[in-house]
């Protein structure tokens, strides 16, 4: 299977970035993290972060063709980017969303997701595990789902 990893905004600071909310494990670390797993399960990922909502749309549009499913951390676009959310819709792949922290355990507005009504599922608070389990997610019911 070919899948997708985007990483959203911020998520370039791990290691700096709050440490006691997100851990100290670098973004490129977390990075090397995925792509064992991805290896061990053969799996083909690209690994791709940004800050910006339109480039990140961009990436969804450009690798449509090649990935047969996306992990995203869509970062604080989770809450409110109803374009993001279009995009994950318009391409129709199935779609895992992530995240590092317990988003429901936190600020209230980091508890709802624009995201997750158009995804496969969502998996919070594990750290690194939270996107392995994404890919694990993708592999047991990717091929299978349809909107
Ligand atoms: C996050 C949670 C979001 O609420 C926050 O804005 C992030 C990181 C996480 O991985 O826990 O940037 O997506």
């Amino acid at each position: 299977m070919r899948i997708l990893i985007l990483h959203g905004p911020n998520l370039n600071l791990l290691g700096e970035r709050e440490p006691q909310v997100y851990g100290t494990m670098t973004l490129p670390e977390l990075n090397a993290e995925i792509d064992r797993f991805a290896t061990q399960r053969e799996v083909e990922v690209q690994i791709r972060q940004s800050n910006h909502e339109g480039e990140l749309i961009d990436l969804i549009q450009e690798q449509r063709g090649w990935a047969q499913g996306i992990v995203i951390n869509p970062g604080a676009l989770t809450h409110y980017s109803y374009a993001l959310r279009d995009a994950i819709a318009a391409v129709g792949l199935p779609a895992v969303e992530v995240h590092l922290s317990d988003i429901k355990g936190r600020e209230p507005f980091r508890r709802r997701s624009v995201i997750k009504p158009v995804c496969l599922g969502q998996i919070v608070g594990g750290g690194v595990r939270s996107y392995l389990a994404g890919i694990e997610l993708l592999l047991k019911e990717g091929k299978q789902w349809s909107r």
